[in-house]
């Protein structure tokens, strides 16, 4: 079997000012190209888990691998095969312009700096931000500056791309635009995703699997399609999320005529009410 491309065990995190996440009845893996929802309420634990994953926070007690490495110790080494988009994105937008941004993520893959500006500017262009590539990550809205970040956790070609709240400052039309980027990477280099969102009902469109974190520790996972259902809805209210409504209307129609919906994508669900309805079923 493939080394995972990262996994979280019994983790349990002190804060600088004393405080403990104890997260240590938790554990989480991801394989290598699989595609991961990672959902929970807030303060359940997500962003901690992130920052350990790419070894900004370093466990008191637990184990965190990154495609079979510490991240805390190895990160160096790990640097080249992750990508990862922050959720305090400020804190990594380095470069003067947007451009310079992407740019400096590539110093250590082409050392020549017009090949560099070009692989930058075109990553930019994937994700619809060529038009802010000369701006000032500072200056740009939250939107954008995502798509900045994006564009720069994706531009070396890494093997695990770890997005924390991506989705949710982006519009319609900018959520496309990541999420084709995002398969993409997928699709064509087998890319593994682990994916930090509060969006339950946006998870199917890009997951294998949901893991949903509950305060305290506990967690549910399966895959989406699983989220239309007794456990998956028990599971999401214990994390103080909401089912999403079609969720519940989907899930009711399953109940009354034996029958399952082929996704938990919004379409699926959608035609599945539809032919209940049209049908009297
Ligand atoms: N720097 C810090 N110092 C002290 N406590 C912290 C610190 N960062 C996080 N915490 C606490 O750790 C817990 C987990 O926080 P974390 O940011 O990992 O949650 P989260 O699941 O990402 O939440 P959200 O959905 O709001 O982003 C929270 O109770 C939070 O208050
Ligand atoms: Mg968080």
């Amino acid at each position: 079997m493939s080394v995972p491309a990262l996994s979280v065990r019994g983790l349990r995190h002190r804060f600088p000012d004393g405080t403990v996440l104890d997260l240590s009845r938790f554990s989480l893996e991801v394989a290598a190209g699989e595609r991961v929802a990672f959902l929970g309420g807030n303060g359940a634990g997500k962003s901690t888990v992130v920052h350990a994953v790419v070894g900004l926070a370093e466990p008191e007690e637990g184990e965190v691998r990154v495609f079979g490495k510490d991240p805390g110790r190895e990160w160096p080494s790990l640097r080249a095969r992750v990508g990862v988009v922050m959720q305090h994105v400020d804190d990594q937008l380095l470069g003067l312009t947007a451009l310079d941004d992407v740019e400096l993520g590539l110093r250590a893959h082409e050392p020549k700096r017009e090949a560099r500006r070009e692989r930058a500017r075109a990553v930019l262009r994937r994700l619809g931000a060529e038009g802010f590539a000369d701006r000032v990550p500072h200056a740009l809205s939250g939107g954008e500056k995502r798509r900045v970040a994006v564009a720069g956790a994706v531009a070396h070609g890494p093997d695990l791309l770890v997005l924390d709240e991506v989705f949710g400052a982006l519009d319609l039309g900018a959520r496309d635009e990541v999420l084709g980027v995002l398969l993409e990477e997928h699709r064509t280099r087998g890319a593994a995703l682990l994916v930090v969102t509060h969006d339950v009902a946006w998870c199917p469109e890009f997951a294998d699997r949901v893991v949903v974190l509950q305060e305290g520790g506990d967690s549910w996972t399966g895959p989406p399609l699983d989220l239309v259902s007794k456990e998956g809805i028990g599971a999401l209210e214990r994390a103080g999320l909401e089912p999403p409504p079609l969720f519940l209307l989907a899930r009711e129609v399953a109940a009354e005529t034996g029958r399952l919906p082929a996704s938990a994508r919004t379409a699926d669900l959608l035609g599945f009410c539809h032919e209940h309805r049209r049908t009297g079923g």
